[in-house]
């Protein structure tokens, strides 16, 4: 989703909008130095695998009511979706206690993040800022983009298409607001991943030197 590097792995690193992802136990295990925000850390392990229950036979029959709309190359059915989404979501529940207490797992929502400036060298959020376009809003997707340019020095955002399937309408304006008068570099980059047929493609912005 990221085209994440080691040299990126090297980097403190903030997942935002992280929910019940094993990025965060997965990088750890690497070496790596993640800090995980969500709302949802707010609430304890037993909870959040409540959620998982009620959500899980939902997704996946969304999924096999759309199935067209998918790319089954690296995965091939909706029944190996569910084996691999389930057992990440494990590597999730397992560490989330003892990563709670490390301070890897903050509640945290955007706009506003519990963080200082520059506090990471790369901030990543997937499946949240553009994908709800239509639910946040223009407003909330500029706080909460120039947010995560507060805090990290390079911030990634993945997918670019709103839910629809459609690219999201803020996308351009962003990348325009943002190379304009704020004084950033912001490009749009094709990536490996594409399990969303089309969305393949992240924001990368930077700060201008
Ligand atoms: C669709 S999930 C994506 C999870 C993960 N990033 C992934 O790609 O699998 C969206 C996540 O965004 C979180 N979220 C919702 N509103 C948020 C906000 N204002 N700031 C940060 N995270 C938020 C939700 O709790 C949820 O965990």
């Amino acid at each position: 989703m990221f085209a994440l590097t080691d040299a990126d792995l090297g980097l403190k690193i903030l997942g935002c909008g992280d929910g019940p992802a094993s990025f965060n136990a997965e990088a750890t295990r690497r070496g790596a130095t993640v800090i995980s925000c969500d709302p949802i850390y707010r609430f304890d392990a037993d909870h959040i695998r409540g959620r998982i229950a009620i959500t899980y036979e939902q997704i996946l029959e969304q999924t096999r009511q759309n199935i067209d709309d998918f790319v089954w190359d690296s995965i091939g059915s909706v029944d190996e979706l569910g084996r691999i989404r389930m057992a990440a979501m494990q590597d999730f529940l397992d560490d989330y206690e003892p990563g709670k207490a490390q301070g890897r797992y903050i509640e945290g929502e955007l706009p506003t993040l519990p963080f200082a400036d520059s506090s990471f060298g790369l901030a990543l959020c997937s499946h949240l800022l553009f994908l709800y376009s239509s639910h946040l809003g223009e407003a909330f997707h500029r706080a909460a983009i120039l947010q995560l340019c507060r805090i990290a020095r390079e911030v990634r955002i993945f997918p670019l298409l709103a839910l629809g399937a459609q690219r999201s309408p803020f996308v351009d304006p962003m990348v325009e607001e943002l190379r304009g008068g704020k004084g950033f570099h912001a490009f749009i980059e094709t990536v490996p991943y594409e399990f969303y047929r089309g969305a393949n493609q992240m924001m990368r912005i930077t700060r201008q030197v």
